[in-house]
């Protein structure tokens, strides 16, 4: 028993490299730079095998575009945990939901201190002048972008604390700072928010939120005045997290008579400006967010419950059980009025949506129009990820891509030189072809939604997660 697209979660040993690579179509002669993507492809040590999609070690896949042609590297994140397996053969750091065998003692002292993974394998960015790719662990490890060399853990100069992250900073084009929080589990547990100028290696406290339950949130929202994390009630039970022995996720539960708290940070002097409380959902992806006066506008891929999680196991995904797929996130708009702290959403679109990007240049932190993702066919609940969707969030409009036997990643927009509307660009994913047993890279026109040109790659490319394209 197996599903069709699980080649897609499959190990991919082989590190290669190619100057050009085969294309159908036309690229843009405009398109220069490089497409760095990131994600797990390497599910087992041994004869152990990684029990979550979140689990896998991290390969980085490097796509460059220069006088209509595209070259391609892949290699492996030598995170510590990485090499600890490769070289020992078994696992000996405490991944997202797989841990090594350790004694209660063990336990103890491993969860504050390095045993805990290393393994970035979630997203890239560019932090303190440097090529980082990142977890949710505070260990971002840079990389050469041109050879994807793992050049080691870089360090802060500060010390700030905190225990989990969010592998998803924000960039704030005109301040030229990144933003992101940390969690501090303690006595009394803290979100610390913080900015990292360009150029800097001193995270800088925004502000220090105190809660009784840290949530599990792997993404928040930037406007031009605050940031503004959901917190889903899907919290942590710190004694548990110390003593259950349970992998790192599993120590979370869902609570939902909490609710979900919209907490609202002023950038400028680090007030809390709301508290907000809705009816409990969860999320992975907030999509983007912008002020309207005394309200802020949330957008965001929503679930009923933090289940989804516990759908992402891999043997689910794989078909190896006989329980559900999970179904995508709806793509939701929170209307957060800061005076009465009331809360309300609207669904935007019928069309389910995961991984979403916009231009996030352009849009980020404003009005916009569109929102990119992969989506799913919503009438078929044994499929995946077997689409990629454009959603005008103002006229609704929604414009689909899909081939049979293909599933597509995460769609990434790369504006063309002296854009002036929002979708001028093109959009790019790597897409898994079963049929054809190997990856591509497609490239859509993101105004039309239509295909340009796409790269075959001579190996599959397991699902992966997040990249980002850099004029490299
Ligand atoms: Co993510």
């Amino acid at each position: 028993m197996s599903n069709k697209f699980s080649l897609g979660f499959s190990t991919l040993d082989k590190e290669i490299s190619i100057e050009k690579l085969t294309i159908t179509g036309r690229l843009p002669a405009w398109l220069s730079g490089t497409l760095i993507r990131n994600g797990p492809a390497r599910f087992e040590v041994g004869d152990i095998k990684m029990r979550h999609w979140f689990d896998g070690f991290s390969m980085l896949h490097a796509f460059s575009f220069a006088q209509g042609q595209v070259s391609y590297v892949n290699k492996f994140l030598e995170s510590q945990a990485y090499q600890y397996a490769r070289d020992k053969g078994k696992i000996g750091y405490a991944e997202f939901a797989t841990d090594p065998c350790r004694s209660i003692f063990q336990r103890f002292t491993q969860i504050f201190s390095p045993s805990f993974t290393d393994n970035a394998n979630v997203n890239i960015s560019k932090l303190a002048d440097k090529y980082v790719a990142l977890t949710e662990l505070p260990l971002p490890i840079e990389f050469n972008p041109q050879t994807l060399e793992t050049l080691g853990v870089i360090k802060y100069a500060d010390a700030l604390p905190g225990i989990t992250t969010t592998a998803h900073p924000h960039y704030d084009f005109s301040k030229k700072e990144s933003l992101n929080f940390l969690t501090n589990f303690s006595a009394q547990s803290t979100y610390n928010l913080y900015r990292l100028p360009d150029h800097s290696a001193t995270r800088e406290l925004v502000s220090s939120i105190p809660t009784d339950a840290p949530s599990y949130m792997h993404s928040f929202a930037l406007t031009e005045n605050y940031l503004v994390l959901v917190e889903y009630p899907f919290v942590v039970n710190l004694f548990s997290l110390l003593l259950s022995g349970q992998p790192f996720i599993e120590n979370y539960q869902w609570q939902p008579e909490r609710g979900a708290r919209f907490l609202v940070v002023s950038r400028k002097d680090g007030k809390l400006v709301g508290n907000c409380k809705s009816e409990a959902f969860f999320a992975f992806h907030h999509i983007n967010a912008f002020e309207n006066e005394n309200e802020i506008t949330l957008d965001i891929s929503a679930y009923p419950d933090a289940s989804v999680i516990e759908k992402l196991y891999l043997d689910i995904l794989r078909g190896e059980t006989d329980k559900e797929l999970p179904r995508l996130g709806e793509l939701r708009r929170y209307h957060i009025n800061l005076e009465t702290s009331a809360v309300k959403y609207e669904v935007m679109s019928a069309e389910p949506i995961e991984l979403p990007r916009i231009n996030y240049q352009l849009a980020n932190t404003k009005k916009y129009h569109f929102v990119y993702g992969v989506g799913s066919d919503k009438n078929n609940p044994n499929n995946f990820l077997d689409r990629l969707v454009k959603i005008d969030l103002q006229d609704k409009n929604v414009q689909i891509w899909h081939q049979n036997d293909c599933y597509p990643g995460e769609p990434v927009f790369i504006p063309s030189p002296n854009a002036i509307k929002e979708d001028e660009g093109v959009i790019m994913s790597v897409v898994l072809n079963v049929q054809k047993g190997n990856s591509f890279l497609l490239v859509l026109d993101a105004s039309s939604f239509t295909e340009l040109a796409r790269a075959e790659v001579p190996h599959h490319i397991p699902f992966g997660f997040h990249g980002q394209f850099y004029q490299v």
